[in-house]
């Protein structure tokens, strides 16, 4: 299978499955508990129909959103992902590259394999600093302070992962870092040699926004037992608010999903929120970003830039999420499948493929601009 057969997420995905060790496959695809919410995503776009209108002249058509005082030339971004230089070795500099290439955002991790420095010489695009509220107080402000320095445009704190959702695929294969795996898991690797080479053959893997404060040799890290061990549970509103007021400039909550947490992030002087479950990775059961954003539109749009992640699969995802009010639509898994199937060409076939996706739809809308589509062109199925 080579990356010219792949036109679709499915493809991508195929790919990615063929490259990849089972326990890495498992730790992108996977999700919490049962999948159902990691499931629901995608489907609830399924749940309401487009009504395009016709003969509007749309030879032009221009697509580009501002959101958090950035202008992005699509109205869809790279969501902030954790180890992405496990999955290619090109990791986060292949993501870094094509958003900026294609002229849209981007996130780097506080889990991310490249320092959020170098991420951002790599791409002239907008840069979100993705962090984890972490017991260690000066850890929190050490990252705040660096990607200040950086030119970091925006911060993004999740706040659905105060504690680590339940995984069963990596608690099946021994998902850890360093790798630290069951027998079974182990095989998975020795049947994909591409994979073992691309990792042998470079650079040592690094935690870099983290490594001053976390000791790798000791035991392996797993994504569990960092949110479990790491993260302050006791986070509270007034915590974030101090964030919020030293940070001093564009400030997104990542992971809000009631009306009243919503309103709560306007009051302490958030700039923006994302809807997410964190792409059906914690709270399995949870309500989709998509069934939840007229909601959440409705009480603090005009106040907030509302955005959201979740199962974007296609264009038409996008631009029904965009009719309903979001400002702009993460993308996760959409992107990390490219990545690991083909690294930066993988990356920006994907960014090249939704782009093409959102232009010819927003064509078959009969839309010139992205404002122009509203709830009057969406019908939901009773
Ligand atoms: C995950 C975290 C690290 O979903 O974002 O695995």
């Amino acid at each position: 299978m080579r990356l010219t057969d792949c036109y679709n997420f499915h493809d991508f995905r195929r790919m990615a499955k063929r490259r990849l060790p089972g326990p890495i496959f498992d730790y992108i695809d996977g999700a919490a508990d049962d999948e159902v919410t990691y499931r629901r995503n995608s489907a609830a776009f399924e749940a309401c129909d487009l009504v395009p209108d016709v003969l509007r002249g749309v030879a032009e058509v221009d697509m580009s959103v501002t959101v958090m005082g950035q202008k992005l030339a699509m109205p869809v971004y790279c969501s902030p992902t954790a180890l992405q230089r496990l999955f290619h070795h090109q990791g986060e500099r292949a993501v870094a590259a094509a958003a900026g290439k294609y002229g849209t955002m981007f996130g780097v991790s506080s889990l991310g394999t490249i320092s959020l420095e170098e991420a951002r010489q790599i791409s002239a695009g907008p840069q979100v600093y993705q962090f984890y509220f972490h017991k260690d107080r000066g850890l929190n402000h050490e990252m705040m302070a660096r990607a200040k320095n950086a030119g970091v445009q925006a911060m993004m704190l999740t706040v659905d992962s105060i504690t680590g959702g339940n995984r069963e695929r990596d608690k099946r294969t021994g998902f850890a870092i360093p790798f630290k795996l069951n027998l079974a898991g182990m095989m998975q690797f020795a049947i994909k040699p591409s994979w073992a080479i691309d990792w042998m053959t470079h650079e040592a893997f690094r935690l870099p926004q983290l490594e001053n404060h976390v000791k790798m040799d000791g035991g392996a890290l797993s994504i569990s037992r960092y949110f479990t061990e790491m993260l302050d549970p006791s986070m509270s509103w007034n915590d974030v608010a101090d964030m919020v007021q030293a940070w001093g400039g564009q400030f997104c909550l990542k992971g809000i999903m009631s009306v009243e947490d919503a309103k709560r992030a306007v009051e302490i002087g958030c700039t923006s929120i994302v809807l997410s479950n964190h792409g059906g990775r914690q709270l399995d059961g949870s309500r989709s970003a998509f069934d939840q954003l007229a909601e959440i539109v409705d009480a603090v749009g005009d106040r907030i830039d509302v955005m959201m992640d979740g199962g974007v699969q296609r264009g038409t995802h996008v631009l029904k999420a965009l009719s309903l009010g979001a400002k702009a639509v993460g993308l996760g898994r959409y992107y990390l499948f490219p990545l690991a199937a083909a690294g930066r060409p993988g990356v920006e076939r994907a960014l090249e493929t939704m782009r093409t996706e959102i232009e010819r739809d927003m064509k078959l809308m009969g839309c010139t601009s992205v404002d122009q589509l509203t709830r009057r062109n969406l019908r939901f199925r009773s």
